[in-house]
């Protein structure tokens, strides 16, 4: 059996994954939009069978969630100061520097000294946990819609412990935001448009496809990466907190579509396979900070393409996908429909993560997270 193929076009709408002029020609329009609405139409599910534990792996899941909660208000230290400038430059010392390893001779950070660096530093983490937090909304709706949409009540039951949890994981990084940094970034484009997207789909699995796969399959990397590379007390906490409930999510993922991919025909992967792509495309479009750039006074087509070549960038950029990728090869979407996304994972760089340990029951290993847990 063939399938159609869609042109990449039509996914992306560009043809060339890396034409960067296309990506950076997306921008949020509407920076002052106070209310963003999604029209989406689906079917919401009740069941009748309650037996609990039908599905033993979400089953314990769900228990596991219940004895895993924690206070976003109380069990942080929120008393910590922190001298965001300090940080700024303690981060880049343990990175190799700011802006090291590329050639910027000829662009207009070539003249720039520590304070403009100190400055970009500041903003970018200004926006860096911005997106996280729009990220984390995304997630609590997303979230809430599985529990009407998904059919199994054992799914039911885990969904509304991820509700409780995005909600918190809001509540931090704004809390983190609003007391210890200094300004909030609007969403980005890239990542609204994805957002959208995954809400707008009427089918349940997408839902699960886009969210837990997907993008928190890539915030479970990126919160990593943070966790690991910050010298912020309260960060690394708050951090190593939402870490421990992500990995119950991507887990979630994983176990629910596993058993549904199963029984899906070709045609149906393959949908599946582009859906994953464009999340991919969309979330490495979003890492271009076009943003701060902006907030820089700076046109980020002036800067964007000689960062990229820098290597650690690079390395960066790929590393978010190495949740991703096993996980979509654990579901039996990089073969699907004549290995379609192993081509595309291949394109962008990221195929190399394909045997990395998948999520499905990683959460055991981070789950040493309760207040007891993180206070040792
Ligand atoms: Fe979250
Ligand atoms: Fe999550």
């Amino acid at each position: 059996m063939t399938t159609e193929m869609r042109p990449t076009a039509d996914i992306i709408g560009r043809d060339d994954i890396n034409d960067l002029e296309a990506i950076m020609s997306v921008v949020n329009s509407d920076v002052d939009e106070a209310i963003h609405a999604v029209h989406s139409t689906y079917d919401t599910i009740f069941t009748w069978d309650y037996e609990k534990g039908q599905r033993p792996k979400l089953d314990k899941l769900y228990e596991k969630a219940k004895t895993s909660q924690w206070n976003a208000q109380t069990d942080l230290p929120w008393e910590t100061d922190v001298d965001q400038e300090a940080v700024v430059v303690a981060n880049a010392i343990a990175t190799g520097g700011l802006g090291q390893g590329a050639d910027l001779s000829g662009t207009p950070l070539e003249s720039w000294g520590d304070k403009e660096w100190i400055d970009f530093g500041v903003q970018s983490q200004n926006w860096t946990l911005s997106q996280f937090m729009h990220g984390e909304q995304g997630a609590l709706v997303c979230t809430a819609k599985i529990v009407e949409s998904v059919p199994w009540i054992d799914a039911k039951y885990y969904a509304a412990t991820q509700v409780m949890d995005e909600a918190r994981h809001v509540e931090v990084f704004a809390k983190y935001l609003d007391d210890k940094l200094s300004g909030h970034y609007p969403i980005n484009a890239h990542l609204r448009m994805l957002l959208d997207d995954i809400i707008a789909d009427s089918r349940w699995d997408m839902t699960y496809l886009g969210m837990q796969i997907m993008v928190e399959g890539l915030a479970l990397a990126a919160f990593g990466f943070m966790h690991q590379m910050t010298t912020e007390p309260l960060l690394k906490q708050l951090l190593r907190y939402v870490m421990s409930d992500e990995a119950r999510h991507v887990a979630f993922g994983v176990l629910s579509l596993q058993e549904y991919y199963a029984q899906l025909s070709h045609a149906e992967l393959r949908e599946r396979q582009e859906f994953a792509f464009e999340a991919a495309v969309r979330m490495r479009d979003r890492f271009l900070q076009q943003e701060v750039w902006d907030q820089m006074g700076i046109d980020p087509k002036s800067i964007v393409p000689v960062l990229l070549q820098v290597p650690e960038r690079q390395m960066f950029q790929t590393m978010l996908f190495s949740k991703i990728v096993p996980n979509c090869k654990k579901l039996g979407l990089l073969d699907a429909a004549d290995g379609w996304l192993r081509e595309r994972f291949t394109e962008l760089g990221v195929i190399a993560f394909e045997d990395w340990v998948d999520t499905g029951e990683e959460y055991g290993s981070l789950q040493a997270v309760g207040p007891e847990a993180a206070a040792s």
